[in-house]
């Protein structure tokens, strides 16, 4: 618990001290800025309010004063804040400016419903990561979905209502449809060189609650689990969410890279995008592979297999999934649906070492009851009857052509002045941007042309991030519109070089 600021330190309403909890292993400077920024939008920190001098809340909080000053600086330069030198830092008043692009921004919750809320709950709505803007360029990890084959899903739509079963239509065992199980299973094992039978399968609502059942049936509160990083804020929201303990591990050219200090004190699970790393893009190495399984079986810790975009690569073929390597029943494969046909869809898999399947049939439907049964029934006949493949065919070609008109329009404006990070698969890349400069501003001034990214800093828990950069994301942006969008992105970035 943090200390009292001193009565000489200015007003700070209670919640700010409330909220701050330096147990909670999220880095000083980004909860300091949540809950300031958050603050200020919902008004509970009104317009005109004096916040306390950088030393004293640093002293309160019991935290460096740099971080703080870092803080400040970074809400006046997003317009939440004014300094004025010798005279203090106040609350700037929040127009709509910074409610967010054309209205799209996240609603600020209401401060009787903030109050409301317990200290895990306001953890997991200060520290949210997704996106206010889901959709248009460059919105990271948001597929074509103008070009899914409605007519087609419509037909098998109507063919399995005309033979909807009562069974159908109630509630299910948790395992999930018996036909999508086996097609899933099929096209793994032909795709993705996943070893398994369709038992293995379990469907579930999304990758979101694939990572709910595993963190809830396969760690405790308090244990342990390593996260990339940089990594995906989805997971480390659920892991959070659910009481473990996070532990950042850095990435490289080869994938997860844990230190010798980090090697000693073993997770209960690791958490991993080995054929596409998000958001770097990077290929585990087939070396690091086998090092991962080994130390996992080894300890005895759980490996999880995020595979949420490795259909679409550009240049060599995907490599196999981590899975198909393990030999101990160590990795929890996740796929999901939401890349390859579209997000709201909201159907993903498991696949589980033989004897944990029952378990987590049984949780899933204990918890949450299992999820659209006749759209797994209309989706297992997408699947069977190979529209799927033909899909992903031809979105293939589609985010090829988007990934090289973005490549043109980088390499147009910019030259080779900034690099592009993790550029031949998936439905985004990176493009890097000097460490001294402040990613999170940039997105909002670009937000305000119309241009939606992510800044690569909020995809680290380690703190200052070690890269800064911006997400951008091609497969919802028309090729022939790319290099006009760029062009706007590009002359915001350039003021901030
Ligand atoms: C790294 C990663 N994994 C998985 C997913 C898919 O999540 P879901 O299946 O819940 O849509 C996403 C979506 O953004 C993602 O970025």
């Amino acid at each position: 618990m943090a200390a009292q600021l001193p009565a000489q330190a200015g007003a700070l309403p209670d919640f700010v001290l409330r909220q701050f909890d330096p147990a909670s292993g999220d880095p000083d400077h980004r909860q300091l800025y949540r809950i300031l920024q958050s603050g200020i939008r919902t008004a509970v920190l009104p317009a005109g309010l004096k916040l306390p001098p950088s030393r004293a809340m640093a002293q309160a909080l019991g935290i460096a004063r740099n971080t703080v000053v870092h803080v400040y600086e970074q809400l006046a330069l997003e317009g939440y804040v004014q300094a004025g030198v010798g005279r203090g830092t106040f609350v700037a008043a929040v127009g709509p400016r910074l409610a967010g692009f054309a209205g799209l921004a996240a609603q600020p919750l209401q401060p009787a419903r903030r109050a409301a809320l317990s200290s895990r709950g306001s953890q997991l709505v200060e520290q949210a990561g997704a996106a206010p803007l889901q959709w248009g360029a460059f919105a990271p990890g948001v597929p074509e979905v103008r070009m899914f084959p409605s007519q087609v899903w419509n037909r098998l739509q109507a063919q399995v209502w005309r033979a909807a079963t009562p069974q159908q239509m109630s509630y299910a065992t948790g395992h999930g449809d018996a036909g999508l199980r086996e097609a899933i299973a099929t096209y793994l094992q032909g795709t993705r060189g996943v070893v398994c039978t369709p038992e293995q399968v379990v469907v579930t609502s999304g990758t979101q609650q694939s990572l709910q059942l595993v963190a809830q049936l396969l760690a405790d509160p308090g244990d342990t689990v390593w996260l990339e990083d940089p990594g995906y804020w989805g997971a480390r929201s659920v892991f959070r969410a659910l009481g473990l303990k996070l532990e950042p591990v850095a990435v490289d050219a080869e994938g997860l890279a844990p230190s010798a200090a980090q090697l000693r004190a073993p997770p209960r699970a690791m958490f991993v995008s080995p054929s596409h790393q998000y958001p770097t893009g990077a290929l585990m190495s087939h070396g690091r592979r086998r090092q991962l399984l080994e130390y996992a079986a080894a300890q005895g810790a759980w490996v999880v297999e995020d595979d949420y975009d490795s259909e679409f690569r550009y240049g060599a073929r995907p490599l196999p999934a981590l899975q198909g390597l393990d030999d101990k029943g160590r990795v929890i494969y996740l796929g999901t649906f939401s890349k390859t046909l579209f997000p709201a869809l909201r159907l993903a898999y498991l696949v589980l070492p033989p004897e944990l399947v029952d378990s987590f049939a049984r949780a899933l439907n204990e918890l949450f009851r299992e999820g659209q049964t006749l759209q797994q029934a209309v989706l297992a006949r997408f699947l069977a009857e190979g529209h799927y493949a033909t899909h992903i065919r031809r979105m293939r070609a589609v985010y090829g052509a988007r990934h090289d008109a973005l490549i043109a329009a980088i390499a147009q404006q910019f030259g080779s002045q900034l690099p592009v990070i993790g550029g031949d698969a998936g439905l985004h890349l990176v493009l890097g941007l000097p460490q001294a400069l402040d990613d999170r501003a940039v997105v909002q001034k670009v937000l305000r042309a119309g241009v939606a990214t992510r800044p690569l800093s909020m995809y680290y828990m380690r703190s200052p991030a070690p890269a800064k950069g911006l997400l951008l994301g091609y497969g919802a942006v028309r090729e022939e519109e790319i290099a006009g969008y760029f062009a706007l992105l590009a002359r915001a970035v350039q003021g901030f070089l």
